[in-house]
């Protein structure tokens, strides 16, 4: 039997109405994606995007232009469905009360009860390493340590989704280490974690899969092999041949050859036949950073989505 989608969004549009009446924004066009449960996948893309919206379209916060999308197998919006869903928002904007009163808070309203709820409002905050300012309150935290309360907020009632709106960005690194020890452990409970994010190398060392959404529309979908792996060059690395003989760049007695794909197989046998030995054969990769870059480019550089004239659909 096919599993149900984490999250489904399905060819969904969102427009903004604009600061002028007849002016609308863009901000998802034909927007579909897949998330399948159990995966940790990275949500990318260039500031306006989208990714915020696709997230409080998913969450209920706000309704679609048009499309539908399903969260865990419900429609977009579906309360009860809610609470199997921890959400961290972009910018943690919490009530002024007590770090462990605000968790409470949070688990209370996802249907939790003591004791359940004291001992996982304990744990989260001492998960998040707040433990000795639990009875301090939160308008006088700092922004790394919002970021902390509002990540145990999200996690209180034990999700099956996690949504995270940027978990990490005013996390010092070892907050940031917390923050993936917390997400693989998730995944190694079987929970699906959904988290958008400006921090490349967090999002390339943890996510199984991740999408670069531009201008409201996903670019790139993949694992974090399969994008940056380009399959057109390769380097070959051998041991033994004539480095007159070839073009490349020598270590340690190793000599590492830059091929394109077509010419991969003819080389090879080249340094068979000069007497050498192959010891590695290996796509280039790019850099996430440079793909990033590479698509925000070819999307005309400028990528936040402009006013246009037409009302939504
Ligand atoms: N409430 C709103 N009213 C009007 N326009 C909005 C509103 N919220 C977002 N937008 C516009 O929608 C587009 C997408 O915004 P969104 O916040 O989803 O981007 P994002 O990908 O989360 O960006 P960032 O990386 O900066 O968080 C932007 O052009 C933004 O100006
Ligand atoms: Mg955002």
């Amino acid at each position: 039997m096919p599993s149900v989608p984490a999250l489904e969004f399905n060819d969904v549009s969102k427009q903004y109405r604009g600061f002028f009446r007849s002016q609308w924004v863009t901000a998802l066009r034909n927007f579909s994606l897949r998330v399948e449960p159990g995966e940790i996948f990275g949500f990318l893309g260039p500031n306006g995007a989208g990714k915020t919206t696709a997230i409080h379209l998913a969450i209920g916060l706000m309704f679609s232009s048009s499309g539908r999308g399903e969260m865990l197998g419900h429609k977009f919006g579906h309360a009860p469905t809610r609470r199997r869903v921890g959400f961290l928002a972009e910018n943690v904007a919490l009530y002024h009360r007590p770090a462990e009163k605000l968790v409470r808070f949070y688990g209370a309203l996802n249907g939790m009860r003591d004791p359940h709820l004291r001992r996982r409002t304990t744990e989260m905050l001492k998960e998040v390493e707040l433990t000795e300012v639990a009875g301090r309150n939160v308008g006088k935290f700092s922004r790394g340590m919002l970021q902390r309360v509002g990540l145990a907020q999200a996690l209180v009632n034990d999700p099956e989704l996690l949504i995270l709106d940027e978990p990490a960005s005013a996390l010092d690194p070892l907050g940031r280490l917390r923050v993936r020890e917390i997400l693989q452990r998730a995944r190694e409970a079987g929970k699906t974690v959904f988290l958008s994010s400006h921090l490349l190398s967090e999002v390339e060392q943890i996510c199984d899969r991740l999408a670069i959404v531009i201008k409201g529309r996903v670019a790139r979908v993949g694992t974090v092999a399969e994008l940056l792996e380009a399959q057109d060059r390769f380097v070959i690395t051998a041991k033994g041949i004539d480095a007159l003989m070839f073009e490349g760049t020598q270590q340690n007695g190793f000599m590492k050859i830059t091929v394109p794909a077509l010419s991969q197989r003819q080389t090879i046998e080249k340094i068979w036949l000069s007497g050498g030995e192959v010891v590695a054969v290996n796509p280039i990769r790019r850099t996430l950073e440079e793909l990033f870059v590479e698509l925000a480019n070819q999307n005309g550089g400028g990528h936040i989505a402009q006013e246009d004239a037409r009302g939504p659909k």
